[in-house]
């Protein structure tokens, strides 16, 4: 056995493969030079709502920015509450504050580490309760690659009037109940941050909603509030066109998307499998297909983590923490918080550890990490 370090993410490879399909894509961008919003963006809004079975697909610059358009959409601002999980990558709980509203967040699944359909609806009656602020919007986070508990979110958004939006930035691609998400909210939003399953070689993002009226507004917001003619300016918007270089980056992943979300599975079968009960392995969300973005363990505390951690590193074996500090703990964040504590969150902040996942990771390294893990707790 060697202790050559094993990489977290192998793009290289990834990129070899396409190598000669991409290259034809960057010249006719190159060559076309219509560098934003090009015909190639228009191609992969419509390949990638035909993936995801969406009616509509609206291509942005980012996932930051796909989550800030939908809320925008909707006007939520100043005094409107949007309830979003409490373990999550901080751009969900920065949109709704960039827009003057208060993130509320709501605790996760122990085991899913998905929002707690449960805790949502206590923490709505919560706000209610309190008067001071408006139930507006909810974004379940498919966190991880697997789907949010999506009909549980849906029935008690709609019991309560609330938007629903999907932050599917690292899940594009999941299904839920034989469906891939894209649906499951009345909009969703991803991101082709490079390290994500569909990933760009840069900045990028989509909203996917059936609703024609909400994505013609996607369209007008994404690029400054335009109307009908590109001098004509209807609303606030921003400058959240993509460009069409990663367009074209995109549309030529798209070709192996299915081929590599199959292999990222097999990584993460391997993985239970080899894990055994040494750790405990991912809770996999019923009748569900996941993106496999991160395979995340738990430990049994932050020692332990801290330990494996540095074992595994001596050992060629590269690890990360998703998160480490939850939300509502962040310093940013605190002031938008009522104080309540939010036990899951913070307790998975402190024993959570993500092993290496991607299409490309060959067996004999998930037997080599699997085996530092074992002997490392
Ligand atoms: C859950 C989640 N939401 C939103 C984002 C923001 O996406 P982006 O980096 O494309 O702005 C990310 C990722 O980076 C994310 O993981």
């Amino acid at each position: 056995m060697t202790d050559r370090p094993i990489p977290f993410l192998d793009l290289k490879a990834q990129q070899a493969r396409i190598a000669a399909d991409l290259r034809p894509r960057l010249d006719a961008v190159l060559a076309s030079c219509q560098f934003i919003l090009g015909p190639e963006v228009r191609e992969l809004e419509e390949k990638l709502a035909a993936f995801c079975g969406a009616r509509h697909c609206v291509a942005v610059s980012s996932g930051t920015d796909a989550l800030e358009i939908a809320l925008m959409a909707e006007n939520i601002g100043p005094g409107d509450a949007v309830f979003l999980p409490a373990f999550t990558y901080t751009a969900t709980a920065e949109v709704p504050l960039v827009l003057g509203a208060t993130p509320v967040f709501v605790d996760v699944d122990p085991r899913t580490f998905e929002i707690d359909p449960e805790h949502l609806r206590k923490r709505i009656a919560d706000v209610r309760r309190a008067g001071k602020l408006r139930p507006r919007a909810v974004i379940g986070v498919d966190l991880f690659g697997q789907p949010a508990d999506w009909p549980a979110i849906s029935a008690i958004a709609a019991a309560e009037g609330l938007f629903t939006l999907d932050d599917c930035a690292q899940s594009f691609g999941a299904a839920l109940h034989g469906v891939r998400l894209g649906t499951a909210a009345q909009a969703t939003a991803t991101s082709f941050f490079p390290s994500k399953p569909l990933g760009g070689y840069g900045d990028g993002g989509a909203l996917f909603t059936d609703d024609a009226e909400r994505a013609a507004l996607f369209r007008s917001l994404r690029t400054h509030g335009e109307g009908t003619t590109r001098y004509e300016v209807l609303r606030t918007g921003m400058n959240g066109r993509l460009d069409s270089l990663q367009a074209a980056v995109l549309l030529s992943k798209l070709t192996i998307f299915e081929d590599e979300l199959a292999a990222r599975a097999r990584v993460a079968d391997a993985y239970d499998a080899g894990l055994g009960n040494a750790v405990l392995t991912p809770a996999r969300v019923p009748d569900s297909a996941s993106a496999w973005a991160i395979y995340s363990v738990l430990l049994p505390d932050s020692a332990a983590r801290e330990r494996v951690q540095a074992t595994l590193k001596a050992a060629g074996v590269p690890s990360a923490i998703y998160y480490p500090r939850p939300l509502h703990l962040q310093p940013a964040y605190a002031k938008a918080h009522d104080g309540s504590h939010l036990p899951v969150a913070e307790n998975l902040a402190g024993r959570i550890l993500a092993l290496p996942i991607h299409p490309y990771l060959a067996e004999a390294d998930i037997a080599r990490i699997c085996t530092a893990l074992r002997g490392a707790v």
